[in-house]
């Protein structure tokens, strides 16, 4: 029997990943929202890793109550995840995962593009992705991490946002609301510089973009967490003290 694995947030990804644990040879201890987390930890001191998969909002909460011995050992995969969300509880070098499959109620799992693992226990993810048919690619260093979390939220919070005004697909959005797209893509990239504290590539992420575009070009581009992603980008934006202005009219008209 492989160590087991400690998973945190039993939903559409977090039971996908349990599988391919289990396919791994990985006994999966669950914790579910009612559970005692410190108490928990007496039964799986040491797992080989603490898979964090609830959604983004509850995350900060959940890292506020890992316990110690956890601390040292998760695995985050949030979207709009940036460094300075593990930074901020000192974690000491947790593993990351940019999911790039797309899992949704009542729908098989659907491939965009391979899933980028950086980290000390990417082995042991990727090979939990690999026991479920998804394809994950090992990442050298932190900087191509940040690249590659950037590159989701770009793409994330572009279609989601822009959904909002336009519905539709990624493929009919970048051929025909090329303009939206792109002035929506560019003042998320301002608010992710600012986020993570330097400038980026724009032109490597943009086309990064597009080739997850391509990967699924039917891909829906209004989730069901565009208006609290809007709602949050402004938020940060105000923050940062951004004019954002085309992020701003999608506000006026899209939320009340
Ligand atoms: N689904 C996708 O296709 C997809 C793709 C890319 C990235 N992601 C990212 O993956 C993360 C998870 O997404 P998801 O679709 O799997 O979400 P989900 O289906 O809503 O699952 C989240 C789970 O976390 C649980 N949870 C929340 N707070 C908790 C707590 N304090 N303790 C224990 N469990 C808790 C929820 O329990 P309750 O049922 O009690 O609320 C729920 O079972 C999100 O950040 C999302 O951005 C998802």
């Amino acid at each position: 029997m492989n160590d087991p694995i400690t998973l945190i947030g039993i939903g559409e990804v977090g039971g996908i990943l349990a599988r391919g644990f289990l396919r791994a040879g990985h006994p999966v201890y669950p914790i579910t929202r009612g559970m005692d987390i410190t108490r928990e930890t007496r039964y799986t001191p040491e797992p080989a890793l603490v898979v964090i998969a609830v959604g983004e909002q509850a995350l900060h909460p959940v890292l506020d109550a890992l316990p110690p011995p956890w601390r040292e050992r998760c695995l985050l995969l949030q979207n709009e995840l940036l460094p300075e969300d593990w930074a901020r509880h000192d974690l000491p070098e947790p593993t990351v995962m940019s999911v790039w499959f797309e899992k949704k109620p009542g729908q098989d799992v659907k491939q965009v593009v391979a899933t980028p693992v950086y980290g000390p226990q990417a082995g042991l993810v990727l090979n939990a992705l690999s026991a479920v048919g998804i394809d994950g690619v090992r990442l050298a260093s932190a900087e191509s991490l940040l690249f590659e979390l950037v590159r989701k939220n770009l793409y994330i919070l572009t279609t989601n946002l822009c959904g909002l005004e336009v519905g539709g697909d990624v493929a009919t959005l970048a051929s025909t609301h090329t303009t939206l797209m792109t002035e929506i893509a560019h003042e998320v990239l301002d608010l992710q510089q600012v986020l993570a504290g330097q400038p980026f590539d724009r032109p490597a992420l943009m086309t990064a973009m597009q080739t997850a575009f391509e990967g699924d070009p039917t891909h829906r581009c209004q989730g069901r967490s565009a208006v609290a992603r809007l709602r949050r980008a402004l938020n940060q934006a105000d923050q940062a003290k951004l004019a954002v202005p085309a992020l701003r009219a999608l506000g006026a008209r899209h939320l009340s």
